[in-house]
């Protein structure tokens, strides 16, 4: 954190929500030829959550995550000042947050979606800790949540396999200096390799045929596994390690590796390259695959409930993706 911040942040509260519905890998082997012995050993899954209740949808499941972490701490949603959603399955293109705040009543605060794909928490963490440091606002929202199954295509057996539903919460607060949480963090992006993920627009058809303007819509998820495989285990571990340079402190320092919850293999080789041990490795992939940007507050929430995590633990938190942009930030945990 630079000098010149004011106050310091600190993460007060989480909660999480997944939909009830469950597909395993022996269910998906119904749908695309594949089984269950190949994804759990390419990628650590067994199971994923799917939003398949017509009536509900990736904000009712930010509701959800929001209203836990709200009633965990007892706090008013009129306390909040600002609301942050990473998503990049919106139910709105003119963005969501919206919904978010008027759902749960957060009527004092302004609310904006950020769309970073599977970064999507990361740069929402350190999104929200700016406007923490000058003083601006005291109780942030953040909320990472996902339904990439909405636009998963269900033939595509190299993708369908490892996406999942679901959100996590976080509430930020201000605090002195000295009990600041959020030490650093690292960001990157490099758009030269934007289509080797990506959910793109594709103009189709002219509305009219004496307007010469196309109109499209979006596609499915196109992906190359093995690319973004190589990205995540060079630049990840590298992100992390000119972190904690930065801070002075060293792969020896870490007590919980918490990343996006991609592949167990990529979980693997990057502890592996900072020789951080597996046990160190927080994870819930198995159960929920790839829920993009709700991966790393879901498993947060889950470690915290599990008393996993301790009051001076060193956590590296890292997200990679689309973009493909990737980052890392180190906290230093404060709670009891
Ligand atoms: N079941 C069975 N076989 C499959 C399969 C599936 N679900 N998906 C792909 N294959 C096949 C391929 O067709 C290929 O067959 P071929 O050799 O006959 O051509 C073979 O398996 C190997 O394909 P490849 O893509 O090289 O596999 P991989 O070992 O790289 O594993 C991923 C594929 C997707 C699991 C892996 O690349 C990966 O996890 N990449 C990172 C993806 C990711 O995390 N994305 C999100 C980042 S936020």
């Amino acid at each position: 954190m630079k000098s010149s911040a004011k106050q310091g942040s600190l993460i007060v509260s989480t909660g999480s929500a997944v939909p009830d519905f469950t597909i395993n890998n022996y269910q998906i082997s119904q749908i695309v030829e594949t089984s269950d012995e190949w994804i759990l050993a390419r990628t650590g899954i067994s199971e994923r959550r799917l939003l398949t209740d017509y009536n509900h949808s990736v904000i009712d499941l930010a509701v959800e995550a929001s209203k836990q972490a709200l009633e965990k701490i007892d706090m008013d949603p009129l306390k909040i000042d600002l609301i942050i959603l990473a998503t990049s399955s919106p139910n709105d293109l003119f963005g969501s947050a919206s919904q978010l705040q008027a759902k749960i009543k957060a009527f004092n605060a302004v609310a904006f979606d950020l769309t970073a794909a599977c970064s999507g928490f990361v740069i929402a963490l350190v999104t929200a800790s700016q406007f923490l440091q000058t003083g601006n606002y005291n109780n942030i929202l953040i909320v990472g949540a996902d339904a990439l199954s909405k636009w998963t295509n269900w033939s595509d057996r190299s993708t369908c396999i490892l996406f999942g539903d679901g959100a996590g919460a976080a509430i930020l607060q201000s605090c002195s200096l000295q009990n600041n949480e959020i030490l650093g963090f690292h960001l990157s992006t490099d758009g030269n390799y934007s289509d080797q993920l990506s959910l793109a627009y594709q103009n189709q058809y002219s509305p009219h045929p004496s307007l010469k303007l196309a109109q499209g819509s979006f596609n499915y998820i196109q992906m190359n596994g093995r690319e973004v495989y190589k990205f995540a285990i060079s630049k990840v571990p590298e992100s992390i390690l000119l972190c904690l340079n930065s801070l002075n402190l060293s792969a020896d320092d870490v007590n919980w590796l918490l990343l996006h919850q991609a592949n167990d293999r990529i979980l693997k080789a990057v502890a592996d390259k900072l020789s951080i041990g597996s046990d160190k490795i927080i994870s819930n992939l198995n159960k929920y695959g790839n829920t993009s940007a709700a991966s790393i507050p879901l498993v947060l929430d889950q470690a915290l409930s599990e008393n996993k995590i301790s009051k001076g633990d060193i956590v590296v938190v890292s997200g990679f993706g689309a973009g493909l942009t990737w980052g890392t930030v180190v906290l230093r945990w404060m709670s009891d």
